[in-house]
């Protein structure tokens, strides 16, 4: 059997404070096989950012084991385990962390500067990266020159550039507008159909429900984990179904096995939210994340490697 993306067992964080040790996560197993959808669901405070820091080896844990893909975390060396993050995952955050002063297609491709890449093939990838998400015309724009959602389509694509087998992705919608936060999950169901394992923290049970399995955290620990229950049936379901619509009207989620046949019919990254670059307009609560600047985990390594091959993910376009 195929070994499984993410192994954890007994998982431990515990940060010093003042007032002492703070034990954020108090032993955690989980199992992620590759190719799940999981949606990690929990309180405020209950360890879901630390977890996923864990995961993405962001950060040490106090105890217990990480084995990601099959390989001991605390058994690598630091060079070791930064390449083999850099090859395996893909960050996406809540902010967008995108950098202001640069095009987007410069964002896109910076992870690869720290992989070693020539620059041509640099700004081919970035191109075919934001060609998938949809946004292959604006290459040249300035983040804030286009929307929320928009921004996080480019974070998307830059966490794609490295061909990751894994995306965590903490909070990704929490910054968007309801109708912008579908259009991404679209994005994530799409590429979880592609082959990508996507393992994503929201609150919202909307969102939940674009994953196949929900972990739900409390006071660091899992309290539960379930698969994400099918939608009940509408009163007029054959009818609906037939029109290719969920009882609200909206498109089907297409990880829904009453709906997988149908799935969202938009091309990846298709649908726009009508914003457009050179209208300095962004949605909603999005105007806070201007000018955020952070460091984004693949750009912390200076590995120089050799192009990766293109997974199930890449190679279609
Ligand atoms: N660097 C830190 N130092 C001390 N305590 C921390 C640190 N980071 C997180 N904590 C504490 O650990 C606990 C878990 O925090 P964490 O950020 O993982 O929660 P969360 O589930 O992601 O919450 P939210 O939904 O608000 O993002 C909280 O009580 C938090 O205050
Ligand atoms: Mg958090």
């Amino acid at each position: 059997m195929a070994e499984a993306i993410i192994r954890v067992a007994g998982l431990g964080k515990s940060y010093l404070t003042a007032a002492g040790p703070f034990p954020a996560l108090r032993g955690v197993d989980l199992v992620i096989e590759a190719g799940e959808f999981v949606a990690i669901m929990g309180p405020s405070g209950s360890g879901k950012s630390t977890f996923m820091n864990l995961l993405g080896c962001l950060d040490t844990p106090s105890s217990g084991d990480y084995f990601l893909v099959g390989r001991n975390a605390a058994q690598l060396g630091k060079d070791e385990l930064a390449a083999l993050r850099n090859r395996t995952i893909g960050f996406v955050f809540q902010g967008f962390n995108l950098l202001p002063r640069m095009t987007l297609e410069d964002n896109v491709a910076l992870p690869l500067v720290y992989a070693g890449f020539e620059r041509e093939a640099r700004r081919a990838r970035a191109r075919l990266e934001l060609g998938r998400v949809g946004l292959g015309d604006y290459a040249a724009s300035l983040p804030s020159r286009i929307s929320g959602g928009q921004q996080q389509r480019v974070a998307i694509a830059r966490a794609l550039v490295n061909s990751p087998q894994l995306i965590l992705a903490d909070e990704p919608t929490g910054n968007l507008d309801s109708h912008t936060s579908e259009e991404i999950m679209a994005l994530f169901a799409e590429l979880n159909r592609e082959g990508i394992t996507i393992v994503l923290v929201t609150h919202e049970a909307d969102i939940a429900a674009y994953a196949r399995r929900q972990v739900r955290f409390r006071d660091g620990l899992i309290v539960s984990d379930l698969p994400t229950p099918a939608p009940a049936p509408p009163p007029h379901a054959e009818g609906d179904a037939r029109r290719g619509l969920a009882r609200d009207g909206r498109q089907p989620h297409a990880h829904h096995p009453d709906h997988a046949r149908d799935g969202h019919r938009r091309r990846l990254g298709g649908a726009d939210d009508g914003h457009r670059p050179g209208r300095a307009v962004c949605g909603g609560a999005n105007h806070q994340q201007h000018g955020q600047q952070s460091v984004h985990p693949d750009l912390r390594v200076d590995e120089h490697r050799r192009p990766a091959q293109r997974g199930v993910a890449g190679a279609r376009r």
